[in-house]
């Protein structure tokens, strides 16, 4: 049975925040459109989420791809095109890769897709794929370099303005649609080897604020989370990771770590119709953590 709440596109669906939002949306009787990046190694747990998903009744779609990359995001919404008037799109040959062709083939899945305007309710920016190296090291291995600082950049924080900027001009964000990306308070606190996100988070929220701004008149809503420390494969990742989980739990008046369903909760209740007049602003989901 599919859903009459429309779609929500998960960029990062397989893990953590964005895992536990595709499942809450589902279940509150959303379609989720998913884009992930996993080893084959992980594969096995993105087909049982999805079929968890399914369970639901809701209609989902994923893509292994690299959110970070130009022609994924054509294709991307190529195949959001295709799901939703049940045809390809014809784009007469035109090699997605080429930069030179993005203006014409944005054209073609803007006609396929006029019927559609506003079909996604909701866009979540939930990826988390950066360098966790110090700036500053004797060994020239180990100290962040400008490729590793450029792509954390692009991946965490830019991507989603290109992101916003294509659904934007295909109209599948439109009038009432809600964006959402994630920051944390490492935006404007100095973690051991945090620098490249600590600056890709700070961007995002620029970002969130700048789009909020110029897709207010189209009655679009711009916001962030800022997730309390959360447990996540991501977290693990970052250096001394342990120490940030026991000092959050030290100071977090709910006196517990924040959950991937935390989030989820939060953004199924801001997805009710009546709220639509929060944008360009960070919502602290951390049940207090900052304020101490
Ligand atoms: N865990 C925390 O404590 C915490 C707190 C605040 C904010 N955040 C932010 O939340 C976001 C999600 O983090 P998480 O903790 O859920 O991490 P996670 O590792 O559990 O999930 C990350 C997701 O991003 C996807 N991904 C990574 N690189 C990708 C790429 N290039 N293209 C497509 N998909 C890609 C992965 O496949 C996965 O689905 C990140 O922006 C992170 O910085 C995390």
């Amino acid at each position: 049975m599919s859903s009459h709440k429309g779609w929500v596109l998960v960029l990062g669906s397989s893990s953590g925040f964005g895992a536990a939002c595709s499942r809450a949306l589902a279940k509150a009787g959303y379609n989720i459109f998913g884009v992930h990046l996993d080893r084959a190694a992980g594969l096995q747990r993105v087909s049982e989420l999805v079929a968890e998903l399914q369970a639901t009744g809701a209609q989902v779609r994923f893509w292994n791809k690299n959110v970070a990359r130009d022609e994924v995001r054509l294709e991307v919404i190529a195949g959001i095109a295709e799901t939703l008037t049940g045809k390809p799109v014809d784009f007469g040959g035109l090699a997605l890769s080429d930069e030179n062709n993005r203006d014409a083939a944005l054209t073609i899945l803007s006609k396929a897709l006029e019927d559609h305007k506003g079909a996604i309710k909701a866009m979540l920016h939930s990826v988390a794929f950066g360098s966790l190296q110090p700036f500053v090291s004797d060994n020239l291995k180990e100290q962040t370099s400008r490729k590793q600082m450029e792509m954390t950049l692009d991946v965490m924080a830019n991507s989603m303005v290109y992101w916003v900027q294509d659904l934007a001009r295909t109209r599948l964000v439109d009038r009432g649609s809600k964006v959402f990306s994630m920051t944390s308070a490492g935006s404007r606190r100095a973690w051991g080897g945090y620098g490249p996100v600590s600056a890709a988070k700070a961007a995002l929220e620029a970002h969130t604020r700048q789009l909020a701004r110029e897709l207010g008149p189209r009655g679009i809503l711009v916001n962030c989370f800022e997730a309390g420390v959360t447990d996540t494969p991501a977290l693990r990742l970052i250096p001394g990771s342990d120490v940030i989980k026991e000092e959050a739990l030290r100071r977090n008046p709910g006196e517990r770590l924040t959950t991937p369903e935390d989030i989820a909760a939060t953004f199924v209740a801001l997805m009710d119709p009546r709220v639509r007049w929060i944008s360009g602003t960070t919502v602290r989901v951390d049940g207090g953590e900052d304020t101490l």
